[in-house]
């Protein structure tokens, strides 16, 4: 085992992890030895496949306010986002979208040279500041260029797969990871420790996220101690292309695209007249979810029946200025071009509301442990996020996170080695290489997928919960008698993928039993049998806590200090 020192390791490089390392980077002058690690090559974070845009109060001159993106947000979030942090978020934004003008980001302009902004579902005004349809990818790209500036203390770990999270004495006291490139078990040391690496959609079959987003850092944490929270909350988008999930952006309805059912009709002004497709997302999915039942969408194969997303009317050049890569994926993918045809689209698994529970200033229990974007939970966006506030809260947490270590590490020293515990994960990660059991991981990990989209969807009931939950834990159980074909070290994508599924199980059971704990409906968790929003009961946060025989659940008060909960209508 080789063991490496640094002062701040950022855990994940997507937007989060690059805002966080450029942060800490300036803040110390770049005298920070700071190790960034991934899995993933650093451009290949899931983050570049963000697409419509990221919000901000831009123009206060034209009527946009900071209380209307705060009320905006908790009405959003079915009153379960903590309102002294939204207030802290919306105050915060403008700047980020500032610093990447500066750093160079070709945002979409309007006539007169402000930055452009369109519409998004729930925003009660044009608020998402866009760069085209790729907004992520050019977020991603502008703050890896300005990072690369500061590369003489940034130590990259590409492909590093991260297999555990060292807490000891209560302190973070190293990463173990396997270098794939060459099949090295490391140790990874550093005085504190951010972990941004993203959520975890892969748990579903139908989703918008790329095959790598398998919960790793969520299961990480949890399994070293630190409790996740509200994970029962799963967004559906009301796009995602059929039949592979990928996500067709928000912004094709912000630019004036419309839903349609089989008859042709415009659907969304029966539930939501007035915002029509521009209701939040959790309002649009459970909608949809209607129409096809009541037989008003088209068969799809493999059971994905679909509904009709028409940019038609856009107009061929308003369609090639603004939503560009949408035209390109149609028509890559499924050999039709949104300015001829309506895109076949339906509901889709798409972020993670819950996450590693943190303080407002993305701080978790541990002293010298921070989280930001979507693999944490500050508890911005509560029971439903607000298209364009993820984006959103990656750069804002990337900052604050990234400023909070960087003042840590320069008077703190590292934790004690911890060289027992890196040695006992080495002998796991062994036993799993040798192991000659009769399950097949990849089996197991499709069954989990299929399990999550049937029993904890867009409706919910308990008896599915519970059918799911029971499923989960068989897999569990069967996981234990796995085998792995590839015995060797270095690039073994065999063990990688087996690890993955492990952590995806963990993150599926805590997710599945906090849904079917939490008797009411509320945001993104619409049950079945029970319809309504229950403030009596459940206006709190869901902590899990690992325990060997399964997530323990707690609960915490929701910061509700601006507005108190009312109706939700729009
Ligand atoms: O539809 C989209 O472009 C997605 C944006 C988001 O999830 O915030």
């Amino acid at each position: 085992m080789e063991v490496y020192n640094h002062d701040l390791i950022i855990l994940g490089t997507g937007l989060a992890g690059l805002r966080a390392a450029l942060e800490a980077t300036q803040q110390s002058k770049g005298e920070l030895d700071i190790a960034l690690v991934s899995k993933l090559q650093l451009m290949r974070a899931h983050s570049v496949a963000a697409e419509g845009g990221t919000a901000a109060v831009m123009r206060q001159d034209k009527g946009d306010s900071f209380e209307l993106h705060a009320w905006d947000t908790v009405k959003g979030s079915d009153f379960l986002a903590d309102q002294d942090v939204v207030d802290f978020f919306v105050h915060e934004m403008p700047k980020e979208i500032l610093h990447l003008d500066h750093w160079g980001i070709p945002w979409s302009r309007t006539e007169d040279g402000h930055i452009a902004q369109r519409p998004f579902g729930g925003h009660s005004y044009p608020r998402a500041v866009f760069a085209s349809d790729k907004t992520g990818f050019l977020e991603m790209q502008t703050l890896y260029d300005t990072l690369m500036k500061h590369t003489k203390k940034i130590n990259r770990y590409d492909e590093g797969f991260v297999t555990s999270i060292i807490i000891e004495n209560g302190r973070f006291a190293g990463l173990t990871m396997i270098d794939m490139i060459n099949g090295r078990y490391v140790l990874i040391r550093g005085k504190a420790l951010i972990i941004a690496t993203g959520g975890a959609g892969q748990i579903f079959g139908f989703t918008t996220y790329s095959e790598t987003v398998t919960g790793d850092g969520l299961a990480m944490s949890y399994r070293a101690g630190l409790a996740l929270k509200d994970m029962e909350f799963v967004q559906f988008h009301p796009t995602g292309l059929i039949p592979s999930g990928i996500l067709m952006t928000e912004a094709c309805r912000g630019e004036g695209g419309y839903l349609l059912n089989n008859k042709g009709e415009r659907f969304m002004g029966t539930y939501a007249p007035s915002k029509w497709e521009l209701a939040p997302r959790d309002m649009v999915s459970r909608s949809e979810m209607t129409e096809i039942e009541a037989g008003r969408g088209f068969p799809g194969p493999g059971g994905l029946d679909y509904l009709h997303l028409d940019l038609r009317h856009l107009g061929r050049e308003q369609i090639l200025e603004r939503l560009p890569l949408i035209r390109e994926v149609t028509i890559k993918h499924i050999g039709l071009d949104p300015i001829e045809k309506p895109i076949p689209i339906r509901a889709v698994a798409h972020y993670s509301m819950g996450g590693v529970h943190t303080d407002i200033k993305g701080h978790t229990p541990v002293e010298n442990i921070w989280a930001a974007g979507e693999v944490s939970c500050v508890s911005l966006h509560g029971a439903n996020r607000l298209g364009s506030n993820s984006t959103a809260e990656c750069l804002v947490w990337g900052r604050v996170t990234g400023e909070e270590a960087a003042r840590y590490c320069k008077n703190a020293t590292a934790a004690e080695s911890p060289v027992e515990s890196a040695q006992a994960e080495w002998s796991r990660i062994e036993a799993l290489i040798k192991s000659t059991g009769t399950e097949d991981h990849y089996q197991i990990r499709a069954e989990l997928r299929r399990t999550l989209d049937v029993n904890m969807g867009v409706f919910r009931t308990g008896e599915q919960m519970q059918a799911g939950l029971d499923k989960i834990r068989e897999l569990k159980e069967r996981y234990k008698r796995i085998n792995l074909k590839d015995k060797s070290l270095r690039y073994n994508t065999d063990m990688e993928r087996a690890i993955e599924t492990g952590f995806m199980i963990d993150v599926a059971e805590v997710a599945t039993l906090g849904a079917l704990t939490r008797t009411e409906s509320r945001g993104g968790h619409a049950r079945r049998d029970f319809q309504v929003r229950d403030d009596e009961n459940w206006l709190k946060h869901t902590m899990a806590n690992f325990t060997p025989a399964g997530p323990k659940l707690d609960y915490i008060p929701v910061d509700i200090s601006m507005w108190k909960p009312v109706e939700r209508k729009y």
